[in-house]
């Protein structure tokens, strides 16, 4: 019988903080890993699932017959606002999640289909996957979308998502957090990451969040919290601006170009 220990939270947080003080002794200064590490042991699936060799290039044109892609028509102003659509109100703590998407020289990005999926303010994904035991909630499934304005902004209502249990280890919980893809002018431009919320006591317990190795980086994933964006009465608010990297801008104008 195969009687391998589960790793507790100890033994994480100091995988963890040997992965950081590695980090540290080698790099050259800020920035130098600002992307997850892919292989990364804490985060125990990484090390089965992470890609062994380089990623292949693809021909944007050619993955354009096939891919999925969207019309701006198909996107109603009506699913920014999570809290709607059904019979009555999630419960949970309203927020307003706003900011906007620009390239590395701070111009908008306009006209970008932001997508994002979330927990409800249980912790529960209304997901078959997802059984642990926190209720659903009958007026949430946790899906949004917009597209950017003229100036790269975008702005959903929502409910702050709970904290919830993953596998990765015994006692393991991620830090509140909303999932946003952004779609980019083709599928070959999607980019999906995560926000999470400032002040969360789980930030340094997590091995995903941790797996970013640039601190500077890390601090970018988290919204800042905006008493101008609050409503009285009505929700709290927090910003959070998306730069798409430049890289991924050269590329994707050879591919149009092509
Ligand atoms: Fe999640």
């Amino acid at each position: 019988m195969n009687a391998e220990r589960v790793a507790s939270q100890a033994d994480i947080t100091a995988e963890i903080a040997c992965i950081a003080a590695g980090y540290q002794r080698a790099s050259g200064g800020p920035g130098e890993e600002t992307q997850p590490r892919l292989d990364y042991p804490p985060y125990r699936s990484s090390t089965l699932r992470h890609p062994k060799q380089p990623l292949l290039l693809v021909d944007p044109d050619e993955v354009e017959r096939w891919a999925p892609c969207f019309g701006h028509q198909d996107v109603d102003p009506l699913d920014a606002d999570l809290t709607a659509g059904n019979p009555g109100e999630p419960i949970g703590e309203r927020v307003i999640v706003t900011g906007r998407v620009l390239d590395e020289s701070g111009a908008p990005v306009a006209g970008q289909l932001i997508e994002i999926w979330q927990a409800n303010a249980g912790g529960r994904y209304r997901h078959q996957l997802d059984q642990h035991p926190a209720p659903l909630d009958p007026n949430f499934t946790g899906t949004g979308r917009c597209l950017t304005g003229s100036d790269g902004s975008y702005r959903f209502l929502t409910v702050k998502p709970g904290p919830y249990p993953w596998r990765n280890h015994h006692n393991a919980w991620r830090p509140a957090h909303i999932h946003f893809s952004v779609f980019g002018t083709a599928f070959t431009q999607r980019l999906v990451t995560q926000m999470y919320f400032p002040g969360d006591q789980l930030f340094d317990l997590d091995p995903i969040f941790q797996s970013i190795l640039d601190p500077g980086a890390r601090q970018r994933l988290i919204a800042k919290y905006d008493h101008d964006l609050t409503q009285p009465e009505y929700a709290t608010g927090f910003r959070w601006d998306i730069v798409v990297s430049g890289s991924r801008r050269t590329w994707t104008a050879d591919g149009c170009d092509g």
